[in-house]
């Protein structure tokens, strides 16, 4: 059931995701060569405890038996596709890092992601990698129209995607987002447009592009959580959570002085 949220709640969910776009901020200035990713997690904790949210993913579990997540950010590198877990592991020149954060404020969440290089992109396939996938996510958002179809935004995101030489991960979904992190509809990054439920006026949705350099075929670590490219090919993550209003589509988790997703 999709349920709609009142514009009070859009306010609260609002809140939850400009907290989140400010860590995030917050989290990809600090990324740098030789920085272990659980420092990351660190500041992550901290920033968030600093504006009075509550960590969403840090106990979450997708399914009865997996290992309840043990962090506040996902930190996914290179061929990590998403909810990789920060750790020792040390950053260096040239990784593709991608930051998977989720905030709760006044019971609602938001959820967003963004990737960045560590210094500069290796080689231009890898900038050309980040930059197509950042361009998805904008080509979805704009597919978001009242009366339009959920399939429309999967469409959208794979004709980016699937132009550029690169493919999109079927594995993982973007879903509706309000109270629960995950809530209904599933979001798909392909699909057919016309296909899927109706959007209407006060869905919240997480739209969130999985691409990877080669193919999409994915497998979980041993940790429960890690998704890596079966290929091992280098993989790419961008998420906002919207809202649909009346007047138009709201990006809750977009600070208005962020700069357009550049190539580096
Ligand atoms: N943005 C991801 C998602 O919507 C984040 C989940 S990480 C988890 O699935 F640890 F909380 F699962
Ligand atoms: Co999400």
């Amino acid at each position: 059931m999709i349920e709609l949220k009142s514009e009070q709640e859009r306010a609260h969910m609002r809140a939850a995701g400009q907290v989140v776009a400010e860590v995030l901020q917050v989290l990809k200035a600090a990324v740098a060569p030789g920085l272990p990713t659980m420092e990351l997690d660190r500041l992550a904790d901290a920033e968030i405890k600093k504006r009075g949210a509550q960590s969403v993913f840090r106990g979450y579990q997708a399914y009865e038996g997996q290992p309840p997540y043990p962090a506040t950010v996902c930190v996914s590198v290179n061929e990590q596709v998403v909810h990789g877990i920060p750790g020792s592991r040390r950053l260096k020149e040239g990784d593709l890092v991608s930051l998977d954060l989720g905030a709760r404020v006044s019971g609602f969440v938001g959820d967003a992601a963004l990737s960045v290089f560590v210094g500069s992109a290796p080689d231009s396939r890898a900038a050309e990698l980040l930059a197509v996938t950042a361009a998805s996510l904008d080509a979805g958002i704009a597919a978001v129209h009242i009366g339009g179809h959920v399939g429309d935004i999967g469409a959208a995101v794979q004709e980016v995607v699937e132009q550029a030489g690169f493919s999109v991960i079927r594995d993982f979904v973007g879903h509706g987002v309000g109270r629960s992190m995950h809530e209904d509809p599933q979001v798909p990054n392909y699909g057919t447009r016309g296909l899927g439920p109706r959007i209407r006026p006060g869905m919240a949705l997480a739209i969130e592009p999985m691409v990877a350099e080669g193919g999409y075929a994915v497998r979980v670590l041993p940790d429960g959580w890690t998704a890596v490219t079966r290929d091992g090919s280098r993989a790419c993550h961008f998420e906002h959570t919207l809202f649909v209003g009346e007047q138009g589509v709201e990006v809750l988790t977009r600070l208005s002085e962020e700069p357009v997703h550049e190539v580096q």
